[in-house]
């Protein structure tokens, strides 16, 4: 969406908006759950102007404490500020209290924070584009302790000048803040590859310790092993990608044959014990399906031509 071709409405609509060129940006937080409230924490600390709305009453009585002015609708706190973050549960929700401030919304940034698919972030930014109203779409990568701090991450895509335009606002919330791309769907792209990684790591952590413990092996016992393991990771990521991007494989030191039998020995040893192996199994599918389609001979990285062709 184009910045300068909402010029005219934006001009016209920020009076009551208003920030003056020593203070900063207005802002205002859509949805107090957890994730809401932090964020209008980190602002409030940033010294910003900060409005407050959540669906339900009795949430946020400790910003409103601290200086931040509460709204009774969606519209009157779409009206109090030049930044407008929406944070709620999901992208249906966030459409829900949008809609109730559609006409006032034109003329300021609006920042969604709620995390969803990329599909979801392009549908909404379609909808803000007919509207006429600048969007950045963002996923927070941190958890709710860490809103506010250097160390914080949160990824932003969409209109470009007005990422650049509020740039120092948003890193209040988050010192990492990181912009990936005009189209308003690569934050959540970002975000999800992460979590993909993240989230089946964190079942195989889970899922190691109940094989131990099926043993009889507590899972202190197993740790400093999985933490030498965590340390290798770094370089196993970065020299992954380069497979990836590359599309070369080189199977010299591993090989793709080699660590399917593994993983089916820990699917045996699982399911001896009664443990679901699911995951391995669905694992276990695509480096099969990998190796038939020749990549036996390649390394661990090659299994993505497996997952690239589901059954
Ligand atoms: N918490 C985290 O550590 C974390 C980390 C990264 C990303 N996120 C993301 O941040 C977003 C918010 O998470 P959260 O932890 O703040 O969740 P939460 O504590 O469960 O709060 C949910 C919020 O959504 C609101 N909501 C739900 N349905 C609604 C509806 N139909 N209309 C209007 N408001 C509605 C709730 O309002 P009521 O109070 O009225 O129910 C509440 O403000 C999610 O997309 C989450 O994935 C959270």
């Amino acid at each position: 969406m184009s910045n300068n071709a909402h010029t005219h409405t934006r001009t016209h609509t920020r009076t009551h908006a208003h920030t003056d060129s020593h203070s900063l940006p207005a802002v205002t937080v859509l949805g107090l759950g957890a994730m809401g409230q932090a964020l209008a924490g980190a602002f409030l600390a940033a010294g910003h102007p900060t409005t407050v709305w959540n669906r339900s009453q009795g949430k946020g009585e400790d910003l409103v404490a601290r200086g931040a002015t509460r709204a009774v609708t969606p519209a009157e706190a779409v009206r109090a500020a030049e930044v407008v973050v929406v944070c709620v549960v999901d992208y249906d929700a966030a459409q829900a209290v949008l809609d109730q401030a559609a006409g006032d919304l034109p003329g300021r940034l609006l920042v969604n924070l709620t995390s969803d698919t990329p599909e979801r972030a392009r549908e909404a930014a379609a909808w803000a584009e007919e509207l006429g109203v600048d969007y950045l779409d963002g996923a927070v990568m941190v958890p709710v302790p860490m809103i506010g701090t250097p160390d914080a991450l949160i990824f932003h895509s969409g209109t470009r000048s007005a990422y650049e335009k509020y740039e120092a606002t948003l890193k209040a919330l988050a010192g990492q803040t990181a912009y990936v791309g005009e189209d308003h769907g690569l934050a959540a792209v970002h975000d999800l590859s992460v979590l993909d990684f993240f989230w089946t790591a964190m079942h195989g952590l889970v899922h190691g310790y109940a094989l131990a413990a099926a043993e009889g092996v507590k899972a202190a016992a197993v740790a400093p092993h999985m933490k030498t393991l965590a340390a290798l990771l770094a370089d196993v990521v970065d020299g992954t990608a380069d497979d990836l991007d590359s599309g070369k494989f080189p199977g010299d030191l591993d090989n793709l044959t080699v660590e399917a039998a593994n993983v089916r020995h820990i699917v045996r040893a699982a399911e001896h014990r009664g443990l679901d192996a699911a995951a391995l199994r669905g694992v276990l599918t695509a480096a099969d399906r990998s190796i038939a389609l020749g990549h036996g001979a390649d390394n661990w990285s090659s299994i993505v031509e497996g997952i690239r062709k589901p059954a």
